[in-house]
């Protein structure tokens, strides 16, 4: 029985040609009948950036794709809803949707709305009937477009499988047009210098998630319930936050800041013998509000950008 071979997301469009696509199980009993070892089809890292993808012909489609076709294979999918933690709550949007399996696994199985994007048609329209023969139309949508181009700001998870230079062309707008606390998984590939908030093997294929930041970068100002006035000047790169403080006016020691989402937690202490304390607050752009209110007697406001 032939392993896959790393030219296996240039034959998929053929062997997609030859099977009658009904259902993924059904597929992949076909395949397995063909002689494909499904076992784990996951490429490594370098297989897939080494794939020759620049003649590839969608029936005749004039489009260019940035990445190959490469279908994540089940226990990826299942790992990587996981990782993003997925639920019924959220708006699952997968870039280069390929099949639609993502989008399809998320509605089957956790009854989330999803919208898959992807530049081929062909792949539009096996996720649409993927979608159709498993019942879950009504809980997603597929379109064609340009995932550099299509919007996706409502998205509370992003999910990606490209390259890594089509993730940094990316950084910038799920870092601005992105809410904070929407999660970001990507099966195989990084994100530069944007360190991922957490990273999980799945065998030899590693998966990255990232919570978005809110934007703290300033000098913010509020009350204490003791009376005294905080003051941080914050520097942020990406989820890290550096910065200074002042209590009254004097300066004081910025112990620590964790920022996840639109969560910031300051821990501040007066000088080297005091005690820290801690002040927990969810970010808006111009204010945060303090989320344990027994120490806050104002919201942070900011009064300078960075
Ligand atoms: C590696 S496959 C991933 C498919 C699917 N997300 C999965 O994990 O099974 C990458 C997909 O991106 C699509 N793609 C490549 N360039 C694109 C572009 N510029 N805009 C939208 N989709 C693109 C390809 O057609 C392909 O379906």
């Amino acid at each position: 029985m032939p392993a896959l071979s790393k030219n296996f997301a240039l034959q998929v469009p053929t062997l997609y040609d030859e099977l009658e696509f009904n259902h993924d199980d059904e597929l992949i009993d076909e395949l397995r009948d063909l002689g494909y070892d499904l076992g784990d089809h996951s490429l490594s890292e370098s297989d897939f950036r080494d794939l020759d993808f620049d003649e590839y012909d969608s029936g005749g489609a004039d489009i260019i794709l940035d990445v190959p076709y490469v279908p994540s294979d089940e226990k990826i999918v299942s790992a990587m809803l996981d990782l993003a933690q997925v639920t019924s709550q959220d708006i699952l949007y997968d870039l280069g949707c390929g099949d639609g399996r993502i989008v399809v696994a998320a509605a089957l199985e956790r009854n989330t709305h999803g919208v898959g994007i992807d530049v081929d048609p062909m792949r539009i329209t096996e996720a649409i009937e993927y979608a159709g023969h498993t019942g879950v139309e009504h809980l997603v949508h597929f379109i064609e477009d340009d995932l550099l181009e299509a919007e996706f700001g409502n998205a509370t998870v992003v999910t990606l499988y490209l390259l890594d230079l089509v993730n940094l062309q990316l950084r910038p707008r799920l870092l601005d047009e992105l809410r904070p606390g929407t999660r970001i998984v990507s099966h195989a590939f990084d994100m530069g210098d944007w360190k991922p908030d957490q990273r999980q093997n799945c065998g030899s294929i590693n998966l990255y998630k990232w919570i978005v930041p809110a934007k703290v970068a300033g000098i913010w100002e509020w009350q204490a319930t003791t009376g005294e006035a905080y003051r941080v000047e914050l520097k942020q790169k990406y989820q890290q936050v550096t910065g200074k403080a002042w209590i009254d006016g004097a300066a004081a020691q910025l112990k620590s800041v964790l920022l996840s989402g639109d969560l910031i937690e300051l821990q501040i202490k007066k000088d080297a013998s005091s005690r820290p304390v801690s002040f927990v607050m969810r970010c808006a752009s111009k204010q945060w509000l303090a989320v344990d209110g027994n120490l806050q007697a104002s919201a942070a406001i900011k009064i300078v950008n960075s």
